[in-house]
């Protein structure tokens, strides 16, 4: 039986944790017929606060099973974010010789003081699908006595050197790590010195292998590397990305040290890492980044629960004229929970035309492509009312999409929220598309197939359910846009 969350901002088809806090998604890992998503929670309260491993599981990364707190503080300290993986062949020797769960996270103490280091990597390990766990008798697994940052172990199988690799965050760098149990860990290399961006702690890397253009003989690595918020710069915190190659120890940049790439040009996508051991015939990297922003994390106009991720992205890299780039693109099977589709094809708008006025929503789903006419911008208007607005458009001679914040509702928490957000995006003979998901608080827009996304929160009062399609300066047309409500999600 469904029941439909309906306190004030509630997402209908993200993942929020059913009351309290909730930060980075944690331990992503599909085994038997499961999708884990572990998360960084604070069960206590709706701000941040000593740190747990909630935790859920989805069959088909839409629909989610809360379970039971996975992971709790105990003598080691709380439970900061990290990863988990199938141990298949029981390296570890904690299955019997079956496969299992192995999670590996950092045991955090609490500021200021700490007699030993404050942030070590231990492990857990669980024999019934996770659903219960028992903390290794040996942590902490990996400590260093010099760095104080020293957080977020992701950890994956590298088949070609036969070995368990740990790629954690060492404050302004990354650090692998090499193991043959999970259990013991030797140092491999450090990358990030002089490279990408420093204008933040470096925290939650991901390291994976994608092919390019879909081209199986042609594959490069990803680092996914998260920086945390700096007053002295305006965004926030923020998640880059740099392209390479890996041998097993050592990663090297392909692109020049000073090279900066963002995997989304708005404000709330933090901390993503993506999941272990999808199967092989399906092969895809998939992915959720926590959608909030730690410059007003702790502060958004939720009640009983605060955060959600972000809808779950497949992973991808393709050649565009500048260089090989990520792309992101939604899971199908969001396809799903599609509702009462609308299709437009052909269909030239003029400034003033509103083919979407009688619709209202706030949970919806648009996919169209548009052809350059004489407009100088056009896009959408979303949870609209005589009082706010959150725009979707593009800049056709700037050549640049947008999302307008400015007056989307609630921003009176934080001066730096009402804002707008852009990135290039060059048309394509003329054309460019947009796949856009609405949820309420949350807007994600996924330009030319997954080439730029800007994700961002918004906190529209309820009466804010107007939909615009709009053309400034000369016309723009639609060679085909569908249009679907999206059910609810929540079930019990
Ligand atoms: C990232 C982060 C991690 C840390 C966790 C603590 O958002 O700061 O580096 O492990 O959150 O909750």
């Amino acid at each position: 039986k469904q029941k439909y969350y309906t306190e004030r901002y509630r997402p209908q088809f993200h993942f929020s944790p059913e009351a309290n806090w909730m930060n980075d998604p944690n331990g992503m890992v599909y085994y038997d017929g499961e999708y884990h998503l572990f998360y960084q929670y604070h069960p206590n309260g709706t701000t941040w606060g000593p740190m747990h491993w909630g935790h859920a599981v989805s069959k088909d990364l839409v629909h989610w099973e809360h379970l039971p707190i996975a992971l709790k503080p105990d003598e080691n300290g709380t439970i900061f974010s990290g990863s988990a993986v199938v141990d298949w062949n029981d390296t570890s020797g904690f299955f019997n010789g079956k496969s299992g769960l192995v999670a590996i996270f950092t045991h955090a103490d609490l500021y200021p003081e700490s007699e030993r280091p404050r942030q070590r990597q231990s492990i857990a390990y669980s024999q019934d699908n996770g659903r219960t766990w028992m903390k290794y008798e040996g942590n902490p697994v990996l400590v260093d006595e010099t760095i104080t940052d020293f957080r977020d172990p992701k950890v994956f199988w590298h088949k070609e050197t036969n070995q368990w690799v740990m790629i954690l965050a060492s404050g302004q760098s990354v650090r692998l790590y090499t193991s043959e149990d999970l259990k013991t860990w030797d140092f491999a290399s450090e990358f990030g010195d002089g490279h990408g961006s420093h204008e933040g702690v470096w925290e939650c890397p991901d390291l994976f292998e994608l092919e390019i253009d879909g081209d199986q003989n042609n594959k490069k690595w990803v680092l996914f590397l998260s920086i945390g918020d700096d007053p002295t710069y305006e965004e926030g915190s923020r998640t880059q990305y740099f392209i390479g190659d890996f041998d097993g120890k050592t990663f090297t940049n392909i692109h020049s040290p000073e090279t900066i790439l963002w995997i989304d040009r708005g404000r709330d996508n933090y901390a993503g890492v993506s999941w272990s051991d999808v199967p092989n015939e399906d092969g895809r990297r998939i992915y959720v980044g926590w959608m909030s922003n730690w410059r007003y994390a702790n502060v958004t106009p939720t009640k009983e629960w605060r955060s959600a991720m972000t809808i779950p992205r497949v992973l991808s890299l393709k050649t565009l004229e500048d260089g090989v780039c990520l792309v992101q693109t939604p899971v199908k099977e969001l396809q799903t929970i599609r509702e009462n589709p609308i299709t437009i094809t052909n269909k030239t708008i003029r400034p003033n035309d509103n083919l979407l006025s009688d619709i209202k929503g706030n949970a919806f789903e648009i996919v169209v492509e548009f052809e350059l006419g004489g407009a100088d911008e056009f896009g959408f208007k979303v949870c609209k009312s005589d009082s706010a607005e959150t725009i979707i458009g593009y800049h056709v001679e700037q050549k640049k999409l947008f999302l307008d914040r400015t007056k989307s509702g609630d921003s009176s928490f934080n001066d730096s929220f009402a804002g707008i957000h852009d990135g290039e995006l060059v048309p394509k003979d003329n054309k460019i598309n947009l796949h856009i998901f609405v949820d309420w608080s949350s807007v994600e827009v996924f330009g030319n197939d997954g080439e730029l996304v800007l994700t961002d929160l918004i906190f529209p009062n309820e009466n804010s359910q107007d939909l615009e399609l709009y053309a400034k300066g000369g016309n723009v047309k639609i060679n085909s846009l569908e249009l679907y409500t999206l059910r609810s999600t929540w079930s019990k």
